[in-house]
């Protein structure tokens, strides 16, 4: 591992690693930002990709060359590379998380990989800064369980998707609480379930 990772903890066992480097810029993360990511990261990128293929569950989830993609949660950015890869050159990822620490993980990952069709963005789900009606996929993977207010979240994401346009959303709720959940304010109808990811369309004004 990098030298600049240090253990918080030491004498107690690793409980997080974080980035110490001169280069990292965590100025608007705080403490709590830093654990919270930095247990996040050992998980998903020590431990995940042994049991997760982002590509195969990406391709279930709806991804298509060419889309506008909108990630909310991205985390590590596990999913976002994959994510940019699938949309292609005419294709835009949006990667948003609320953890300073995670956006900014995310930015050095996308600088070193060179791509230039996705960003990441630190924001909260419920307000993204995105146009209305500009994204044509959107995905939650791992990310339900952490919404205060999923009801204002959902109106946000019904808010930027254009008429067409899916909600990807893989969550440890039973795929029924989540359909009712998710329908419940009359702005998405489930469209199909797959193996761990439940898709919704979004419905036009007079809720088709
Ligand atoms: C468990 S991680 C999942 C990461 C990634 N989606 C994955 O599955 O690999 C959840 C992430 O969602 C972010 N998050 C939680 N609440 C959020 C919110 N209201 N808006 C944006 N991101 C949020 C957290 O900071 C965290 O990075």
């Amino acid at each position: 591992m990098d030298e600049s990772y240090q253990s918080l903890r030491p004498e107690s066992g690793i409980i997080a690693m974080i980035n110490t480097s001169p280069e990292a810029n965590f100025a608007r993360a705080t403490k709590y930002d830093q654990v919270h990511f930095g247990v996040i990261r050992i998980v998903h990128e020590c431990l995940y990709g042994h049991f997760v293929d982002p590509y195969r569950l990406l391709t279930q989830a709806g991804i298509r060359d060419g889309q506008q993609v909108l990630e909310v949660g991205c985390g590590p950015g596990f999913f976002t590379l994959p994510a940019a890869k699938i949309a292609g050159e005419t294709g835009y990822v949006y990667a948003l998380d609320i953890n300073p620490a995670a956006v900014e993980h995310v930015r050095r990952k996308i600088t070193r990989t060179g791509l230039g069709n996705v960003e990441a963005r630190l924001a909260d789900a419920s307000e993204t800064g995105l146009p209305s009606q500009s994204i044509d996929m959107v995905f939650l993977f791992g990310v339900m369980q952490a919404f205060k207010d999923v009801s204002k979240v959902l109106r946000e994401m019904h808010r930027v998707l254009r008429t067409t346009g899916t909600l990807s959303i893989r969550s440890g709720v039973p795929a029924d609480k989540l359909a009712q959940i998710v329908s419940a304010d009359g702005l998405f109808a489930i469209r199909e379930r797959t193996r761990g990811v439940s898709i919704f369309k979004k419905k036009d004004a007079d809720g088709l």
